[in-house]
């Protein structure tokens, strides 16, 4: 049997999040294909919202359709954070950073009170790692960085000419994941490194996930609602 559609399946997902946005909220907008077709979406519906962009790329998409935007730093607290993820487990822990922005991600989602993740059927896995963590990296530490993580049992990478909107590299690692928590926490305290692509602290509270047309939204419980 056919596969059903990658891209009807992230726009069926991305569509449902839309529903999640009112009149005169801080919206936090992610980054990558899935967040995309959310923002095009929720853009159409021409709510009084204020969106707080995660990647230059999606403050310009933003911009060019008419979103009014905030910094992450002008916002005290978002009402609700829609992005996409790379991997999410069963536990509500995501790996991001496929598009390198996840230290943005991160700290947006850290400051939603409602943190929606939209993603295709793809995304959906028993345990984290089949995708590499990205590790956004000073570009100076990253020899050092680079036997840091070899020593935590990583298969280190670094992203071909690839610089993120903070001006640093990325470094994919192949791990075997069992405690993403403690890995999360692991990998931040290299110095050199500026942010993982491990979300174990701050979780998904609703995950979103589109199959062809159909979509499932899965809560989590003691997410917050
Ligand atoms: C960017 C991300 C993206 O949200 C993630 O890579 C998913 O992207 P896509 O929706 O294009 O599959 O974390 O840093």
């Amino acid at each position: 049997m056919s596969r059903p559609d990658v891209e009807k399946s992230k726009k069926a997902a991305a569509e449902k999040a839309v529903e999640y946005v009112v009149d005169g909220m801080i919206v936090g907008l992610g980054s990558g294909s899935t967040a995309e077709y959310f923002i095009s979406k929720l853009a159409e519906k021409k709510l009084n919202i204020v969106g707080i962009p995660t990647s230059k790329r999606t403050e310009g998409l933003a911009r060019r359709l008419g979103i009014r935007l905030a910094s992450v730093e002008e916002a005290r607290e978002l009402d609700v954070d829609v992005d996409g993820a790379d991997e999410v487990d069963p536990e509500f822990n995501l790996l991001k950073g496929g598009g390198g922005a996840h230290t943005m991600e991160k700290r947006v989602a850290e400051k939603a009170k409602k943190f929606i993740v939209v993603v295709d059927y793809r995304k959906m896995v028993e345990r984290l790692g089949f995708f590499p963590v990205a590790v956004e990296v000073e570009e100076s530490r990253k020899e050092a960085v680079i036997k840091k993580l070899a020593y935590l049992g990583g298969i280190p990478q670094i992203r071909d000419g690839f610089i993120t909107d903070g001006g640093n590299i990325i470094i994919d690692v192949r791990f075997n994941i069992v405690d993403p928590r403690g890995l999360e926490d692991k990998l931040n305290s290299i110095q050199g490194v500026i942010e993982n692509g491990i979300f174990s602290k701050r979780k998904a509270d609703v995950v979103i996930v589109g199959e062809g047309d159909k979509v499932k939204v899965i809560k989590r419980e003691n997410g917050r609602k």
